[in-house]
């Protein structure tokens, strides 16, 4: 989907099984990831569905475009509301970062040009019926589909700031 100057990229925290919430919430605290997710958007525009921008803890997220995918007229100030990710996207000039949840990284992965992913390790909770998984984020998924190239891999350790250790991974499509 890289239009001229436009590209389309994933940006998501996930285990190597896909999960990327659980209860309604990211069920980890990582804050070196956090501060990567903001360098690497801000600036930018936004695209997320409706669940996910509700999680957020203080509404749009700062100095960013915020663009989020409702079927049923939702509203919120500081947002632009899209009936459709691809509506949401043709909205957008410059670089778009689709920042999820489930049914936005299941549109997007088959036509993202980048994805970041933050593999999350050690995350060892026993399966929930609430658990949200992303298959196209499972780590055979994305080693073994040929549909990535990995450009940088940054290592984290589990400390004071984050709950787990983490890799962040930066891939364009091969
Ligand atoms: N680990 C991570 O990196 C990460 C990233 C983002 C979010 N999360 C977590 O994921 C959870 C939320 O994700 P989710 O998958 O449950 O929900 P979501 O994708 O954020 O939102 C789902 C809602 O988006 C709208 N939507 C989805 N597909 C649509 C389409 N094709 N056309 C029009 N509207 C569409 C619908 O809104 P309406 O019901 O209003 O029609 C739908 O109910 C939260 O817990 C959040 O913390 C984790």
């Amino acid at each position: 989907m890289n239009t001229g100057e436009r590209k389309l990229i994933v940006v998501v925290a996930a285990t190597s099984q896909g999960l990327i919430a659980s209860d309604g919430q990211i069920p980890w605290h990582l804050r070196d990831d956090l501060r990567h997710f903001s360098r690497l958007t801000r600036g930018n525009t936004v695209v997320m569905g409706r669940k996910t921008f509700e999680s957020l803890p203080s509404g749009p997220l700062p100095a960013r475009r915020n663009l989020i995918v409702s079927r049923r007229g939702f509203q919120a100030e500081g947002t632009e509301v899209f009936a459709s990710p691809a509506d949401a996207v043709a909205a957008a000039r410059g670089n778009v970062f689709i920042i999820g949840g489930k049914a936005l990284y299941d549109w997007a992965l088959p036509l993202a040009d980048e994805l970041w992913l933050t593999l999350v390790k050690g995350y060892a909770t026993p399966p929930s019926a609430s658990d949200i998984i992303v298959e196209g984020l499972q780590e055979t998924n994305v080693f073994n589909a040929n549909s990535w190239t990995l450009l940088s891999k940054e290592t984290f350790a589990a400390d004071e700031r984050n709950d787990h250790a983490f890799d962040i991974l930066h891939f364009k499509r091969q």
